[in-house]
């Protein structure tokens, strides 16, 4: 009998590479060669999906790496592989930070995977990073975690090459999936069981089935009726193809969860202009405009970048009024990192460390504030929330989401209410990041 090799996945980075994960592991079980586990001790394989977006993603890796030489005490014949974003970037430099590493696959060679696995068995390093202008997975069936919330990639790639970034080096050039096969896999995934799905791209809203002539709109509404028993999320959005038609759509149908992330970066024209985002903020502005006058219930979230090259205190104060004047319900912000190969990198990197910090504090005060003082103004409604897990800090509540994302813990004492339900809740208390809520019946 064929001995199966198993082999562990640990993913960092961002919700694409999660989904990417899903799919190396359909890609890997389907030869029947390969079972995955989900803790690395014992595994014949460490995969790591890796993130390059800023210098401290890598630094993690790196660290993750030396922390994996225990496991080869136990498992003689253990091979690691790193594969995704920064397998990309690095290529092959990165056998020569670690004497574990044998495999070396970026993201749109995953389909090449079980030929470098059985390689590797044999002693030899493999590397296979090329990117594609067509690879869409489209006929994989991702291996996807019991859940009942699952994520779908409908587009990989970027082709916006904002200064900054690295991943349109990492990712290759922007391709959209057919709408027939997303159909498909919306109907699988609502025939088993799940109640949520998030359609994902690195601009989401810049979706084009070219045969088909379907743009995000229209591909938004399909899955909406095909999925009608799913709530349907979508990510990242970028603010140029935040259109009217994308926004009237979502108040078209109630499964449509009116939750948008919709990264500004930077509240300064000037700033903005150098990043190569392509708007304005009064473009951005107005699209914030238009959400908010066509949506009864809505929530945004966004994110920032401080401390770009040449930034000022008073393109800083653009950030911060800019935060006052949209009001996100929350938002990601980084401190900005330069990133070899990108636009930016040549630029001075002149904005002193303590600045940048002080600038990010900030921001990150100024948000926290915004979100306490909106969650607050929640207390006393009512809301429909999809039921997730036992919250971590006590045993007998629970939390889950409203549509608008937002996590609501509520007491689940006799377990009342289990994985995937949907119950009603009043908003009583509430915090910066959190909601607590009573059950109505
Ligand atoms: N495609 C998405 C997100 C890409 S990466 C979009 O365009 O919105 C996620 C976030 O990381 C970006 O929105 C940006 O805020 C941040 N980011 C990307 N490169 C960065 C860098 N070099 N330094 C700091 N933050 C960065
Ligand atoms: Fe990066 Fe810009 Fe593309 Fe987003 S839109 S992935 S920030 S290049
Ligand atoms: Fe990181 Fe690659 Fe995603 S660089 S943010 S894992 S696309």
């Amino acid at each position: 009998m064929r001995e199966v090799k198993t082999f562990f996945v640990r993913t960092y980075g961002c919700q694409m590479n999660e989904y990417d994960s899903q799919i190396l592991a359909g890609i890997l079980s389907k030869t029947e060669k390969y079972e995955i586990i989900d803790q690395p001790d014992g595994a014949d394989f460490i995969l790591i999906n890796t993130c390059s977006v800023r210098e401290n993603a890598e630094t993690t890796i790196y660290n993750r790496l030396n922390h994996l030489k225990q496991y080869k005490k136990t498992k003689s014949n253990l091979v690691v592989g790193i594969i995704g974003c920064m397998a990309e970037r690095m290529r092959k430099d990165i056998f020569t930070k670690s004497e574990l590493v044998k495999i070396v696959i970026g993201p749109d060679e995953y389909r090449s995977a079980p030929e470098i696995l059985q390689n590797s068995m044999a002693g030899n390093s493999g590397i296979a990073v090329r990117l594609s202008r067509v690879e869409t997975y489209e006929d994989i069936e991702p291996l996807r975690k019991e859940g009942i919330s699952a994520w779908l990639a409908i587009m990989r790639g970027c082709n916006h090459f904002c200064s900054y970034c690295v991943v349109p080096y990492t990712r290759g050039r922007e391709r959209s999936r057919s709408i027939n096969s997303i159909l498909k896999e919306i109907e699988l995934l609502q025939d088993e069981g799940f109640k949520e799905v998030t359609l994902l791209g690195q601009n989401v809203n810049s979706y084009f089935d070219l045969q088909n002539k379907t743009n995000f709109p229209k591909l938004l509404r399909k899955v909406a009726e095909t999925g009608s028993t799913m709530r349907i999320r979508y990510v990242t959005s970028h603010p140029l193809d935040m259109s009217d038609e994308l926004i009237e759509t979502m108040n078209e149908f109630d499964n449509i969860c009116n939750y948008i992330h919709l990264p500004f970066q930077s509240g300064s024209n000037r700033i903005l202009n150098l990043m190569n985002r392509g708007y304005t903020r009064e473009h951005y502005l107005e699209r914030i405009k238009k959400i908010k006058s066509s949506l009864n219930e809505f929530s945004l979230s966004t994110d920032i970048i401080a401390g770009f090259p040449t930034e000022t205190e008073d393109d800083h104060k653009q950030t911060l009024d800019l935060m006052r004047q949209v009001r996100f319900d929350g938002a990601f912000m980084f401190k900005y990192s330069p990133r070899e190969g990108t636009k930016a990198y040549k630029m001075n990197d002149d904005v002193a460390e303590e600045i940048k910090i002080h600038r990010l504090n900030e921001i990150i005060e100024l948000q926290n504030i915004i979100s306490k003082e909106n969650n607050k103004n929640e207390i006393g409604k009512t809301y429909e929330v999809l039921v997730e897990k036992p919250s971590k800090k006590k045993a007998h509540e629970w939390m889950g989401r409203t549509k608008l994302n937002k996590v609501v813990i509520f007491d689940n004492s006799n377990d009342k209410y289990t994985t995937g339900d949907l119950v009603n809740v009043l908003i009583k208390r509430s915090n910066s990041a959190t909601l607590f809520a009573e059950v109505v019946e």
